[in-house]
């Protein structure tokens, strides 16, 4: 079947795994990447789809109406996947505006603009919203995120996701907008701005820098390969039923100083030092404002329903990342010489 769809974000982390998917995958659909670019967004991300006959780019930035109604009108889409946003927790501590404007304005242009231009009776139209388990909480040592799981977000970046999910399911129930959300747990992989745990660890062993954990070390979080969770989003857009909610998560819970005495004992033997020596690095910062102790995720709705389950294992998974970062010094390279650098002064300079 012939289709227009919409991938919004797709120059970001998953984003680009998702759009290299959906193009590569299904050459008989129009694929359109919407993304403002900002410092989170990369083309070089998408340098080896960026001829494709199904693919296309527009710089749009989302909570500009005017931009978004044009874009709509331009392509007619039949399917909206929704995943540009501001995402990182300790940029909303310290600048929440954008997180607001983006994530929440951002999406209700996207559902106002989408509603506008399709009936909801078209077959197979559908909104797609991504969002995360950080919307519903903190969990202590018991127990998992379920989709009946009450909402209690407990930072800027958790409440603005909640807000959006919750305007996308007004969305539905008021104007009968059919649309689907999946709320995913930490995911890891190649692409992955080194501003998030995972790739900022593996940076600074290779720059034989200090490795900043927060606090004691004793948060805990489940970890998903961002292919596994590119496949999820590709399973879910096309079978998920309208209207429903789907957790997604890997099921492989981790102390965050863990995963980086884990990390450290990789990148030891990768670069070929002793072993050990990368672990010296390990530095306890002041902990992050408000934050959360354990995230867990109960996926086996979407595994039961949907039939998907997790297909790389963390070792695979990890032993993939710290490879593509080893091998990719030029896209590191390009992002640590530009905005990322005043960021790091300004973000760790001060713990
Ligand atoms: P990212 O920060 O790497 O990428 C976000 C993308 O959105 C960038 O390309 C950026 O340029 C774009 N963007 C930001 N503001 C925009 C605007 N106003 N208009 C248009 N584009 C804009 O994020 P990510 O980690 O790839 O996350 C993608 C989505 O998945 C987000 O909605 C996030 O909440 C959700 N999510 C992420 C994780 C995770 O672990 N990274 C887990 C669960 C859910
Ligand atoms: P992060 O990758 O920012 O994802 P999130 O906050 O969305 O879960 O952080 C993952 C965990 O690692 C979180 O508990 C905070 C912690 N952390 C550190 O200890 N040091 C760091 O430099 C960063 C970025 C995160």
């Amino acid at each position: 079947m012939k289709r227009t769809i919409l991938i919004t974000g797709g120059a970001g982390f998953i984003g680009s795994h998702v759009v290299r998917r959906f193009v590569k995958k299904y050459p008989e659909y129009s694929v359109v990447n919407a993304d403002k670019l900002t410092y989170a967004g990369n083309l070089c991300n998408l340098t080896d789809i960026e001829r494709e006959k199904n693919y296309k780019f527009r710089k749009t930035d989302i909570v500009d109406k005017k931009a978004v109604n044009a874009l709509f009108d331009e392509f007619r889409f039949d399917g909206v996947i929704h995943l540009a946003a501001e995402s990182h927790v300790d940029r909303s501590i310290t600048s929440p505006d954008e997180f607001i404007y983006t994530n929440i304005i951002g999406t209700v242009n996207l559902l106002t603009a989408f509603r506008n231009v399709a009936p909801a009776s078209r077959a197979g139209k559908i909104f797609y919203h991504i969002s995360t388990d950080e919307v519903y909480g903190s969990l202590e040592h018991g127990g998992f995120f379920t989709e009946q799981t009450p909402y209690d977000p407990r930072s800027p970046y958790s409440a603005s996701k909640a807000s959006s999910d919750h305007m996308v399911r007004a969305f539905g129930n008021t104007y009968g907008l059919p649309f689907v959300i999946s709320n995913c747990s930490n995911n890891y992989g190649p692409n992955q701005f080194p501003e998030k745990l995972i790739p900022l660890t593996i940076n600074n062993i290779k720059l034989n820098k200090p490795i900043p954990v927060y606090g004691r070390g004793e948060n805990i979080r489940d970890w998903l390969y961002v292919g596994d969770h590119a496949a999820a989003i590709d399973i879910i857009f096309h079978s998920g039923r309208p209207g429903e909610t789907y957790n997604v998560g890997g099921d492989n819970e981790w102390k965050n100083i863990d995963l980086v005495r884990l990390l450290c004992h990789i990148m030891d033997g990768r670069l070929g030092r002793n072993a050990g020596s990368s672990e010296e690095l390990i530095t306890y910062v002041t902990d992050r404002a408000g934050h959360d102790l354990r995230y867990a995720i109960d996926s086996s709705k979407l595994q039961k329903e949907l039939g998907w389950k997790p297909s790389v294992t963390f070792e695979e998974g990890l032993g993939m990342t710290v490879d593509w970062y080893l091998a990719n010094e030029k896209w590191l390279n390009n992002i640590i010489s530009g905005d990322y650098s005043r960021y790091y002064e300004e973000m760790y300079g001060r713990r």
